[in-house]
C-alpha cells in the first residue's frame, strides 16, 4: 500500500509515518522541515517487511511547486497509485478574535483548509487506481459542530470545521469512484503545537497513541465509515 502524509516533521504526523513504515506501507512524508531525512535517508533501502519512507520538503501552500514535485515522485515510486492520504499538516494560533490581521487569517485558511483541499484534488486520479482508497482529514474538536469552543481559537476552529464539511461533500462527490473520505476531529494530544498554544495544559494522549489510532483507521475505517466527521476525544464535547 502507498500513503501520503502531510505534516510529517513532528508531532502526530511524524509518528504516523513511522507506524505506516513499520507495517509495510510506503509513505511520502511531506513537511517544510526535513528532520525525517536523518531517520530515513533518501537512498536507504527499507528493512525487510517495512515500507519505504520518501521525505519531501515542501510547503503545502505552494500548490504549483507541490504539484510539480509530488506528482513525479508518485509516478516514480508508487506506480501512480495512492491508497491513503492523511491531511494532517496544520497550524494553530491562539489570540483574541479582534487582534487577528489579514495575513494570519489567510495563512490559517491556506494551511488548514485550501492546501489540503487542493492537494486532495490533485491526487484524485491516483486514488482512483486504488481498490480501497481512503482520505483521512485531521480536524479538531474545536471544529466539531456543537463542541465547547476555546476563546482565542476562532480562526483555527473555523478552518478545521471547513475541512470537516469538505470531507462530507467529497464523500458524496466521489462515491461512484470508490474513494472514501472521513474526518477525525481530535481532542488534545501532547505535541509541540499544543505546548506552544497552551504551555500549562497536560494532554491525556501522547502523539504516538493518537497516531496508532489514525494508522489503523486509515487502513480499515473506510469499511465502516464514509463522509463522517468522528470525534476522537475522551472528554465530553
Ligand atoms: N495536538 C493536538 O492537541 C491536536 C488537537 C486537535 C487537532 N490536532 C491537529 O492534528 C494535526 C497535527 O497536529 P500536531 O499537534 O502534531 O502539530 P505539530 O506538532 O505542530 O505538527 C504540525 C505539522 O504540520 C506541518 N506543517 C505546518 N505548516 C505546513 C506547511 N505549510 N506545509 C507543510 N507542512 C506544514 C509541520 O511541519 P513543518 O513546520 O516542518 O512544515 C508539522 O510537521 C494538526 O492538523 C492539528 O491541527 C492536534
Amino acid at each position: 500500500m502507498n500513503a501520503i502524509v502531510t505534516g510529517a516533521s513532528r508531532g502526530i504526523g511524524k509518528e504516523i509515518v513511522k507506524l505506516f513504515a513499520d507495517s509495510g506501507i510506503n509513505v511520502i512524508a511531506i513537511s517544510r522541515h526535513m528532520y525525517m531525512v536523518r531517520e530515513f535517508p533518501e537512498d536507504a533501502a527499507p528493512e525487510e517487511g517495512k515500507g519505504k519512507v520518501i521525505p519531501l520538503s515542501l510547503d503545502i501552500t505552494n500548490v504549483t511547486i507541490l504539484r510539480d514535485k509530488l506528482l513525479d515522485v508518485i509516478k516514480d515510486n508508487f506506480k501512480s497509485k495512492v491508497d491513503i492520504v492523511i491531511n494532517n499538516a496544520g497550524i494553530l494560533r491562539n489570540k483574541p478574535f479582534e487582534d487577528y490581521i489579514g495575513k494570519e487569517i489567510n495563512q490559517l485558511i491556506d494551511v488548514n483548509f485550501s492546501a489540503p483541499a487542493q492537494l486532495t484534488a490533485m491526487l484524485i486520479p491516483y486514488l482512483k487506481k486504488s481498490k480501497n482508497a481512503h482520505v483521512v482529514n485531521i480536524s479538531s474538536m474545536g471544529g466539531y459542530q456543537g463542541s465547547v469552543k476555546f476563546p482565542g481559537l476562532s480562526y483555527y476552529s473555523a478552518t478545521k470545521a471547513a475541512l470537516a464539511v469538505l470531507t462530507e461533500a467529497l464523500a458524496e462527490e466521489y462515491k461512484e469512484d470508490k474513494i472514501a473520505f472521513n474526518c477525525l476531529a481530535l481532542g488534545a494530544v501532547e505535541t509541540e503545537m499544543l505546548k506552544e498554544a497552551f504551555p500549562d495544559y497536560e494532554a491525556p494522549l501522547k502523539a504516538k497513541e493518537m497516531a496508532a489510532y489514525i494508522v489503523e483507521f486509515a487502513q480499515n475505517g473506510q469499511k465502516l465509515y464514509n463522509g463522517k466527521i468522528l470525534p476522537i476525544s475522551s472528554s465530553t464535547p
